[in-house]
């Protein structure tokens, strides 16, 4: 979608919003895959309720994008635009055990900037891309820690009630792969409680995800981490490799050799590609083992 509207566009630099048009999304998620539309950059986050009410005003519909390493974005040109955030700087504020966190920093260098100040806790995440923002609205999680076990806090947009809110940790349920957020709200800010540890301890909790991750994930490929959700008391991963699926393609959307329950772009991949293989993989462990696989990914194709 491409912003045309001359009152939109003149009132962007009184916002703090930076118009980027034509951005292509494969560019900016870890799949490498997605059309194009204008990508809005947000540098004051408190003009969101405003600018949001411009976007309607203009009939522009929007989504929300984080690290784009949890998503895969349909092909083409796309019908609606997309909102980023620009990290303030600094991104993390510690005070005590408290970190105040932007929505928009970095996840594995935030975990790093903690450590290195004795704050533990969020080992098993060092190796999950994205923003803290993205894995917060999903409770992200990894090696028995997910991010919502430290959550106190959450600063947010909420497309309910058009406002900036704060919510307590204990107004919010964190669940496997799973929050009680909605799909439009808008994460903006966290502050996270961490535990007191050595720096040394942290580093050695953080060498072993590291290398388990190293051992059994295709980290150097494109990819969104898992495509489907774990079934209860299984691993969807372990259920498509006894399908010997793994290096199963369509086009160059491709079971990973090394784990089963990442599809990897193994070269130009287009979402239709990936969205056939995932509809391919689905059926098949649902004839196999009459279990439905939920998407992990989240998928905007629309
Ligand atoms: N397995 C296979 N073949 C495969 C993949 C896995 O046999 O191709 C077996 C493994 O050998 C192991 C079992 O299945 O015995 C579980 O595998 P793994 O430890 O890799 O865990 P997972 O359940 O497949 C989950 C998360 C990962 C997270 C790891 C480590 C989900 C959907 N996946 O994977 O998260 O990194 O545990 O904690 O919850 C993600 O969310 O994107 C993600 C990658």
């Amino acid at each position: 979608m491409h912003i045309s509207d001359p009152k939109l566009i003149g009132r962007l630099a009184e916002l703090g919003v930076e118009l980027r048009t034509g951005t292509r999304l494969s560019e900016q998620t870890s799949l490498g895959i997605g059309g194009t539309t204008d990508l809005l950059r947000i540098t004051k986050h408190e003009s969101i309720p405003d600018l949001l009410q411009l976007l309607d005003e203009s009939h522009v519909s929007h989504k929300f994008l984080g690290g784009g390493s949890n998503l895969l974005v349909g092909d083409g040109d796309l019908p609606w635009v997309v909102l980023q955030l620009v990290p303030h700087e600094p991104d993390v504020v510690l005070e005590g055990n408290f970190a105040h966190v932007d929505a928009a920093a970095d996840l594995g260098r935030t975990v790093t900037f903690c450590a290195k100040r004795d704050l533990g806790g969020m080992e098993g995440l060092i190796g999950v891309p994205g923003t803290v923002g993205g894995a917060l609205r999903m409770n992200a999680g990894a090696y028995g820690m997910q991010i919502g076990s430290y959550v106190r806090e959450v600063k947010l947009y909420r497309a309910a009630t058009r406002k900036v809110e704060t919510l307590r940790g204990h107004q919010i349920s964190f669940e496997y792969r799973h929050t009680s957020f909605a799909p439009d709200d808008m994460m903006l800010a966290v502050t996270l409680e961490l535990p007191s540890k050595p720096y040394n301890e942290i580093l050695q909790g953080i060498r072993i995800c590291n290398e388990k991750r190293r051992s059994s994930q295709p980290l150097g490929q494109k990819s969104a981490g898992c495509i489907f959700r774990n079934p209860a008391g299984a691993s969807a991963g372990r259920l498509i490799d006894e399908l010997a699926l793994k290096g199963f393609s369509v086009g160059d959307a491709r079971v990973s050799d090394r784990h089963a329950n990442f599809f990897v772009n193994a070269g130009h991949a287009s979402a239709k590609d990936m969205l056939a293989l995932i509809a391919y993989v689905r059926e098949r462990v649902q004839k196999a083992y009459g279990v439905a696989l939920d998407n992990e990914v989240v998928v905007w194709n629309a």
